[in-house]
């Protein structure tokens, strides 16, 4: 897409876990200028260098570390506003931007489950946009809201969509191995998650299993409708800093050869006339066949942090098959995958600035 002038971006929540990946990612985008960086009221008015503590590896990018953190409310300077509250705060404030006119693009859980609010993930659903419409008929916004999965979700989701498309999953049984830095930040204490796992996070399990069925769903007569499959999700904390493993079992309603579930995940492209977006990787899913993979430490970074690593591929003695996946938790399960949401939108025609 030829953009003819950058689009401004504002980042709610820029100091913290995922608000950094956005600042880090936006700095050199293609289509999107970070124009305006908030969080909570306590940074509000002082310069982003000196008040975030940044955690990621590699330099906090020089424009931003110039910006004013601004206050979380409408009157900032940008058209898409990306954010990464907690969901408490944004569902307070998101609607207020969506009112005044601005484009949300949220990682939080605030509005996943609104019937007339679209969870995405581009290469899988970008169908889903039609439930805008419903969204302008009945809040009567100038703007609109989209929203992200749960970073969790994206691992088992992304997989399962081409093996649901061509042999119709029934079951689905995922137990999860997720990083500390999906706690944000400061996030867990170093005491109660090093040389341990723990067995909770708290509604993260329901979280994955309803986002799961939404995503894979369809939309019939504008309204969604989620896809008709059981599923159990065990949700884990594991002392690994950034990456989410999901080991799953699946069953089919047609159940295909091994061959055909490796080239059925290689070859996925994503869904009918899903658009060659910016941020999307070439290769969505990426197989490996060796015993040992995929592993956070080593997967988690494949192509800028955007395909799921899918791997130990087998058969089941309860469900059909096995695997195991890997996907990077702040970037294709929040930041990136968010800024692929604005750019579905801006390819979409929802923004006319160019
Ligand atoms: N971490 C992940 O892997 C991940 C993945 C997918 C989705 N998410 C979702 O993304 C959102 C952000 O997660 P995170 O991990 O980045 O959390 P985090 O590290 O705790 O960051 C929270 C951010 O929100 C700001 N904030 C908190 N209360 C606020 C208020 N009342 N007004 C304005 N700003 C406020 C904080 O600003 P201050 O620094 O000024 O307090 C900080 O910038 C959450 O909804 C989370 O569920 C996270």
């Amino acid at each position: 897409m030829d953009i003819k002038q950058k689009i401004p971006v504002a980042v709610l929540g820029a100091t913290g876990m995922v608000g950094q990946r956005f600042v880090q990612l936006l700095a050199d985008h293609p289509w999107f200028e970070l124009a305006v960086v908030a969080a909570s009221e306590r940074r509000a008015g002082q310069r982003y260098g000196e008040t975030c503590q940044w955690v990621l590896d590699g330099e906090m990018p020089d424009k931003a570390a110039e910006l004013m953190v601004q206050q979380t409310q409408p009157g900032l300077n940008a058209r898409i506003v990306f954010s990464a509250l907690p969901a408490d705060w944004a569902r307070e404030v998101e609607p207020e931007f969506a009112r005044a006119g601005y484009v949300v693009c949220s990682n939080a859980s605030a509005f996943r489950q609104a019937p007339d609010v679209p969870l995405l993930i581009p290469e899988i659903n970008h169908d889903h946009l039609h439930l805008l419409e419903n969204q302008r008929k009945q809040r009567g916004w100038e703007g609109l809201i989209v929203t992200s999965p749960n970073c969790t979700t994206t691992g088992i989701a992304l997989p399962m969509k081409p093996l649901h498309d061509l042999f119709g999953i029934e079951k689905i049984f995922a137990v999860t191995m997720q990083a500390v830095s999906g706690a944000g930040y400061p996030g867990i204490s170093f005491l109660d998650i090093e040389d341990n796992v723990i067995p909770y996070i708290n509604g993260e399990e329901e979280k994955i299993e309803q986002e799961t069925l939404l995503l894979l769903g369809t939309i019939t007569d504008g309204h969604r409708e989620p896809a008709a499959i059981d599923i159990s999700a065990q949700a884990n904390r594991v002392s690994v800093r950034e990456g989410h493993t999901v080991c799953l079992s699946v069953g089919f309603k047609h159940k295909p050869s091994l061959d055909e579930v490796v080239k059925a995940l290689t070859e996925f492209k994503g869904s009918p006339g899903f658009p060659n977006l910016h941020s999307s990787p070439q290769q969505i899913l990426v197989v490996r066949d060796e015993k040992n993979r995929p592993q956070p430490k080593r997967d988690r970074g494949v192509n800028d942090g955007m395909s799921v690593v899918v791997g130990r591929i087998r058969e089941c003695p309860l469900l059909d098959f096995r695997m195991v996946t890997v996907s990077h938790n702040t970037l294709r399960g929040a930041a990136s995958g968010s800024i692929l949401n604005a750019e579905l939108l801006v390819e979409k025609g929802y923004l006319q600035t160019f």
